[in-house]
């Protein structure tokens, strides 16, 4: 393609290193917290395919939230950070790409953390979250709650770190909610969207 390009007189043309399976893969780090904080918290960007996951660290253990299938972005993080991954969460089984959690809990031996209305059936193994669990680190640090949010599919559960950041998946956005017609049951979903947003989200901080 580059070629024909460069054959028609284009002249800033070049080839992606490791052609469109690496840039799938791509995953970009950003610091979400202040560096003050006991904690830091990371979104990876993945732009080719517009998704994000989180890593949370705080004193040796990290957690990663929504992991796709580079795994070794997190767990290279991590080792940066003198902490290795204890946990991995799924807000909600993705209609769009394929997890890394059963892979990341094969290679760390902890545990892939989800809701089991989403994930029943499945052939990997996987601990259940429930409604509010809470989850700590070893060391002081923010706590994670774990608020069931059903609507863009039955099992989307959110995780509220130290109640101040929400990674809620695909259940709100910034200027809209998730779409609660993929599963097929649009008024069904809809109905448990709407008691969400107006009963269990509505009530956090705007920010
Ligand atoms: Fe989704």
């Amino acid at each position: 393609m580059a070629d024909l390009l460069v054959g028609n007189g284009f002249k800033d043309v070049g080839y992606l290193r490791q052609g469109i399976v690496g840039w799938g893969n791509l995953l970009v780090p950003k610091r979400i917290n202040p560096e003050s904080d006991n904690y830091a918290l990371y979104q990876f960007n993945r732009p080719g395919k517009a998704s994000c996951s989180y890593l949370l660290t705080c004193g040796k253990e990290a957690m990663v939230f929504d992991p796709s299938r580079n795994i070794e972005a997190y767990i290279g993080l991590a080792a940066q950070r003198d902490a290795t991954i204890v946990r991995s969460f799924e807000t909600h089984r993705q209609a769009d790409y394929i997890s890394g959690g059963p892979a990341l809990a094969e290679k760390t031996g902890y545990a892939m953390m989800a809701a089991r209305s989403d994930f029943e059936g499945a052939d990997f193994p996987f601990e259940a979250v429930a409604d509010n669990d809470c989850f700590s680190f070893t060391a002081p640090g923010p706590e994670i709650r774990a608020p069931h949010t059903p609507g863009h599919t039955m099992g989307s559960t959110c995780y509220l770190i130290g109640n101040k950041y929400l990674l809620s998946g695909d259940t709100i956005f910034i200027n809209t909610s998730g779409r609660p017609d993929l599963g097929g049951k649009w008024e069904q979903w809809a109905r448990e969207l709407y008691l969400t947003l107006m009963l269990r989200l509505r009530g956090l901080s705007d920010d």
